[in-house]
Parts: C-alpha cells; sequence; structure tokens
C-alpha cells in the first residue's frame, strides 16, 4: 500500500517507534529511521533485512537544530517525504516543589524534545510533502488529552510531561486546518499503556505488575492502527487506544452543529 513513499520516524530505535518503522517498511514505505541512540543503525538495517524495504537508520536528536536539518536533508536524498511519524519522546517526574533551577532545566529537558523537536522537524519537513503534493503527519500523544475518557489521568508528577502532550493538540488542530488545502493530512495517535522500553522503565526491574501485563497494548497493535489511519484519510483528530478495548480508529469526529436562529 505504501510502496514508492517515504516516511520518516523519529526515536525508532524501540517500542513504539520501532514499531512503526517496522510496519511503514513492511507496507513498503522506504524508511528514514532515527534516534539518539546509537543502536539505531543495527535496529534499522535488521527491519531492512527482514522487510525487503529500504531502512536507513541515522543517530539525530530530534531537539537540536543542525540534527533536524540533517534528517530532512537525508530524507530529500532519498527522494522526498510523504509521511512524518512524530514518535520520539521523553519523560521524567518533575514534582511541582522541585527546586526552581530543577524546573527550568527539566523544561528543557522535556520540552526540547517532546514540543521544540517536533516543530522543528514538521516545519522543515511540510515543503517537501507540499512539493509532493500529499503528505500525512502523525503526532504521537497519549490518552489524556482525551478527558471524555480518560478524566483524571494525568499524573500529579509528571506536570512538563503532561503539558507536552496537550501541547501537541494544538499543533494538531492547527496543522491540520493550515495544510488541507496542500492534501496534508495531520492527526494524533493518543494510546494508553503500551508495552516499550519507556513503560517498563517506571517498574522496579522492568516487570509489568501482573494486572498490566495481562492487559497491556502491544506496540504492533498501535502500528497497526497508524496504517489504519494512513488509509482512512481523515484529518485533525485525537486517535485514542485505551487498554482493555480494541484497538481501531473509531468512527470520524462529528462536527458541532451551529445553532442559529438564521436559516
Ligand atoms: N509506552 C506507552 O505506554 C506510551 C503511552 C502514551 C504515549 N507514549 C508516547 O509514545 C512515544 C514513544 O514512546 P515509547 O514508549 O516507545 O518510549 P521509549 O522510551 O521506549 O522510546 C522512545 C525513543 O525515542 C528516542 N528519543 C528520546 N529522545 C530523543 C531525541 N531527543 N531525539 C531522538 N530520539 C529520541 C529514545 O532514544 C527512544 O529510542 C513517546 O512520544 C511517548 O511519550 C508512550
Amino acid at each position: 500500500m505504501l510502496k514508492g513513499k517515504i516516511a520518516i520516524v523519529s526515536g525508532a530505535a524501540q517500542g513504539l517507534g520501532e514499531a512503526f518503522a517496522r510496519r511503514l517498511a513492511q507496507e513498503g514505505a522506504t524508511v528514514l529511521a532515527f534516534d539518539v541512540q546509537d543502536k539505531i543503525e543495527t535496529v534499522a538495517q535488521k527491519i531492512a533485512d527482514e522487510t525487503g524495504s529500504t531502512v536507513v537508520g541515522m543517530k539525530a536528536d530530534i531537539s537540536k537544530r543542525a540534527d533536524v536539518e540533517k534528517v530532512v536533508a537525508k530524507a530529500a536524498e532519498l527522494g522526498g517525504i510523504d509521511i512524518l511519524v512524530n514518535n520520539a519522546g521523553t519523560w521524567k517526574k518533575t514534582p511541582v516543589d522541585s527546586s526552581w533551577e530543577q524546573a527550568v532545566a527539566d523544561w528543557d529537558f522535556i520540552m526540547d524534545t517532546n514540543f521544540k523537536g517536533l516543530l522543528m522537524l514538521t516545519r522543515a519537513s511540510v515543503p517537501h510533502m507540499k512539493t509532493r503534493g500529499s503528505g500525512d503527519i502523525v503526532n504521537i500523544s497519549t490518552y489524556y488529552v482525551l478527558p471524555a475518557r480518560s478524566d483524571g489521568t494525568n499524573s500529579p508528577d509528571t506536570d512538563l510531561y503532561n503539558a507536552s502532550k496537550w501541547a501537541l493538540n494544538g499543533f494538531t488542530d492547527s496543522w491540520a486546518k493550515a495544510l488541507a488545502e496542500f492534501n496534508i493530512r495531520v492527526n494524533a495517535l493518543c494510546m494508553g499503556a503500551t508495552d516499550t522500553p519507556m513503560l517498563r522503565g517506571l517498574f522496579p526491574d522492568k516487570q509489568l505488575p501482573p494486572d498490566m501485563a495481562k492487559q497491556v497494548m502491544k506496540p504492533e497493535q498501535i502500528a497497526q492502527q497508524m496504517i489504519d489511519l494512513f488509509k482512512d484519510g481523515r484529518t485533525g483528530e485525537n486517535i485514542g487506544a485505551w487498554v482493555g478495548y480494541p484497538v481501531e480508529l473509531g468512527p470520524r469526529k462529528v462536527a458541532h452543529k451551529t445553532i442559529s436562529g438564521v436559516a
């Protein structure tokens, strides 16, 4: 389905990003998989060997402007950009009573990757999508930006991580509207607990608690949801995935009815 398409996946050395890169390659896309970790090149080679698609691994830090420019230049060399999966993300506890210096350092640590990095990579990629005549941008968010289904689940200990994901709502909504005329779709995938190194890192010895281990979602399920999204063609939506429910696209958003006395 994606033969001839060129995709960038950020944070592709493990977890969800690796699954996104693999699924895109399985669909025949050429994938530029980058990550701040050295192992990205080995991971990319493994996916290429498994799938027979071109998968280029590149060490790059999304929070660094020069690295972002290098990633986009590499994609241009491969032929352009059709798909951008904004997956790279970082997490840490940021207690509200930490020191002033710590709070400001934490802001830079979380926001430079989860928010500014995503802005830089997207802004640099959009001109290439316009040249290709279409595009798909997927922002990787989290389930609690969908409060109708997730009320009260923002952790009190991770205010900056939470804020970084809520901030993506603004990007997804504005970019979807601004880029629709160029046939560029912008959505967010907003998943609950998914079995990745980030999730396992929250628990002693990286062991998921038994209840969670039974129900946790697999990265491959979210990667399939992403492929379904490309086939569906909707734009401007936050698409959820909840532990204990089928992982699916769900119905499209219904526009609010305007109430007015004017016909
Ligand atoms: N796993 C979950 O339960 C879950 C739930 C909701 C949202 N998410 C989101 O999904 C995305 C992927 O998470 P994951 O669980 O696979 O995490 P992970 O930590 O296992 O993988 C994230 C990858 O991003 C890379 N990365 C981090 N900072 C980077 C940077 N500055 N530049 C380039 N690469 C960088 C890491 O090296 C790592 O390989 C994140 O945005 C995360 O916030 C995860």
